[in-house]
């Protein structure tokens, strides 16, 4: 399949580079939080308001089951590795990319962020925390790992079409 999946941790620019890529690839882009969004006319902060976190993981898992059916860039939201599930289903998956971030980074691009509901009243240390708690399972499902600080956008996208590429010719 030609299929390439971006995991990481929230603001790791998954949505952005899943945009570029879509593009250098002529691939559509299925951003799952948007589709999830967009289907039930619902934002995500009023899912896991109004429905509970498990709510929104289990909304999130159908998405990505209907996702991984068909050629795509994949934008998840950082929280589809925790599921066995869904781990299960990126280890199947044709390429898995994890956008590895550091604190630095990915506090600055989340200060003052209104639409994630794991990350509001939390202190920046619990927001580290979080995210050390994911990052061996990031790593156990991903095909490339990136570290991305010091990238454009564009550059990340770039080097994942090449490592694509190079894959499928390999296999
Ligand atoms: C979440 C990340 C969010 C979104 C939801 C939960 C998480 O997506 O799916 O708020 O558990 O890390 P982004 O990673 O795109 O911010």
């Amino acid at each position: 399949m030609n299929q390439i999946v971006l995991t990481g941790f929230m603001g790791a620019g998954k949505s952005t580079v899943g945009k570029i890529l879509a593009e250098k690839l002529a691939l559509p882009l299925v951003d799952i939080d948007t589709e999830i969004q967009s289907e039930h006319q619902v934002s995500i902060t009023e899912i896991f308001a109004n429905l509970g976190e498990p709510a929104f993981r289990k909304l999130e898992h159908q998405m990505l089951t209907r996702a991984l059916l068909q050629d795509a860039i994949i934008s998840t939201g950082g929280g589809i590795i925790l599921s066995d599930d869904n781990r299960m289903k990126l280890e199947a998956a044709d390429f898995v990319v994890y956008l590895k971030t550091s604190p630095d980074t990915f506090l600055a691009r989340l200060k003052g962020d209104t639409t994630r509901p794991l990350i509001q009243e939390k202190s920046r240390d619990e927001i580290i925390a979080l995210c050390e708690s994911r990052t061996k399972l990031y790593e156990s499902v991903a095909h490339l790992i990136l570290e991305t600080d010091e990238l454009t956008p564009e550059e990340i996208a770039v080097q994942i079409k090449q490592a694509f590429q190079t894959r499928k010719e390999l296999l």
